[in-house]
């Protein structure tokens, strides 16, 4: 008989709810037996959730057996695809528990695409955009159409250890929308940086005052329930292979029709008229998400994604989120835990060092015994040897970054206005600029798929650089 793993005994001892989400560890054999036989340690779930073989079966089967034509075409073939991509549309709303008559589902190539959507068409003029740090520079890059309309653009810190927002500073904010513009708010339902999971609250709290919310579930949706029947963000942006691996390119931004009718689309396109004339100069706009839908949607993909959602009901949140919790636990624990011979820490994390109000991605930089940072890209190297999938750099989050690498803004003033980086800057010259100070940190993210021996290999690589 096979002796008991004795760090699995006691990891069971302080995490007894494990076995409770053994679904998945049949699943892992059947759905996702190329991680094993190809020795993969897997730990990048923020970056891209993995697919289920069925998946692909179910999607590879719809389209062996069936004709699909162009939407926008009045035929069979066309209906048939039509038929397909308004039932994933609903099943998008029903998923999420939301209200057909409150919420619609514009189909997007990623959040990136929703996030822009609401970008270039919010009427920011004489507004106020207001964000977190903490943001995914999807998200920053809507200050750029917030500054070119003349809107006010504001940042609310987070602070370490715990990477949480300063709440006092926001609500302040909040009570203070502009009078004579539109007022947006936008933060991550949970960090992609910290795996912070900000409070749902502030949208209730924003809306109180008069502001629209943008609620970035990118990051929260693949192992946190988000329904919309009890939380009403007005935008929500998600990327779809995120939550359960294929089709990559495809996101939706989930909307609130009241919210949706203010933006002011910068142009239209095949599909998203009415009516548009050459010698008229004119165009009508289409109603609901048809105007936001550029183009031909992906109507061969587009039916994957109610087979993805179905695959991830099949478990249920409950299980995903308990699975996550115990072995994000388990890793903070340990890895907090391990000192060099002199007693120094081995790493410092980002974020919280509890389960409390957060997700399953740890952050962290390794140091040798002098207190010396090992350089994030060293670690990837290392990690790549040892067929550890993980994550390194600021993850597209650089103000969460800045707080956690204590980058100041004098430091960055001075870099961004030196001669010569008017308008190029490499991320060597920046680390030049940043005295050297570390550019990036290790993420290590657990997700839907992950057992306790990945997080136990990943345990023995983190051991290994101990001096
Ligand atoms: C919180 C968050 N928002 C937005 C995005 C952007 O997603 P995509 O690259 O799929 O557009 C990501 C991707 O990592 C994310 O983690």
């Amino acid at each position: 008989m096979e002796k008991p793993d004795v760090e699995f005994v006691s990891f069971l001892k302080s995490y007894p709810t494990y076995p409770t989400t053994h679904l998945i560890d049949d699943l892992r054999a059947t759905e996702y037996a190329r991680l094993d036989l190809g020795g993969h340690v897997y730990l990048d779930y923020t970056g891209g959730g993995l697919y289920a073989e069925s998946q692909l079966r179910r999607h590879n089967k719809l389209l062996a057996e069936h004709v699909f034509g162009n939407p926008h075409s009045s035929n069979p073939t066309s209906h048939a695809a039509t038929q397909l991509v308004e039932h994933a549309r609903e099943y998008v709303l029903k998923f999420f528990n939301a209200d057909p008559d409150e919420y619609l589902v514009v189909f997007t190539s990623n959040a990136s695409g929703a996030l822009k959507l609401v970008g270039e068409s919010y009427p920011f003029a004489r507004g106020r955009y207001l964000l977190t740090f903490d943001n995914h520079n999807s998200v920053n890059g809507i200050r750029e159409f917030a500054h070119a309309r003349g809107a006010k653009v504001t940042y609310i810190p987070v602070a370490l250890p715990d990477m949480r927002a300063d709440e006092s500073g926001l609500r302040r904010e909040l009570t203070q929308p502009a009078k004579s513009g539109h007022n947006l708010f936008a933060y991550p339902a949970q960090s992609n940086f910290s795996s912070v999971q900000h409070p749902l609250e502030w949208i209730e709290e924003a809306h109180k005052h008069g502001w629209d919310v943008l609620l970035d579930a990118a990051a929260f949706v693949p192992t946190s329930k988000l329904d919309l029947s009890e939380v009403k963000p007005d935008f929500v942006p998600v990327s779809f292979y995120k939550m359960f691996g294929y089709p990559t390119g495809l996101g939706a931004l989930i909307a609130r029709k009241p919210a949706l009718a203010k933006l002011q689309r910068p142009w239209f396109a095949g599909g998203t008229i009415t009516v548009a004339s050459v010698q008229g100069d004119k165009f009508y706009m289409a109603d609901g998400s048809s105007a936001f839908e550029d183009g031909t949607v992906d109507y061969l993909n587009i039916p994957a994604i109610e087979i993805g959602l179905k695959y991830i009901e099949s478990i249920g949140y409950a299980v995903i989120h308990e699975r996550v919790h115990c072995l994000t636990g388990w890793l903070l624990d340990n890895l907090t835990a391990l000192k060099h011979n002199n007693g120094a820490n081995l790493v410092r994390v980002y974020g919280p060092t509890s389960t409390e109000g957060r997700g399953g991605a740890v952050t962290v930089n390794f140091y040798d015994q002098d207190g010396n940072t090992l350089d994030h890209r060293f670690i990837e190297e290392q990690a790549n040897q040892a067929n550890i999938s993980l994550r390194t750099g600021c993850f597209c989050n650089p103000g969460a970054g800045e707080v956690a690498l204590e980058i100041s803004r004098v430091e960055l003033d001075v870099c961004f206005t030196s001669p010569g980086h008017e308008d190029r800057l490499s991320i060597d010259d920046f680390r030049t600029c940043i005295d050297g100070k570390s550019t990036g940190a290790v993420r290590i993210s657990v997700g839907m798929v992950t057992n306790f021996k990945d997080v136990q290999k990943f345990l023995a690589f983190a051991k290994s650089l101990l001096q």
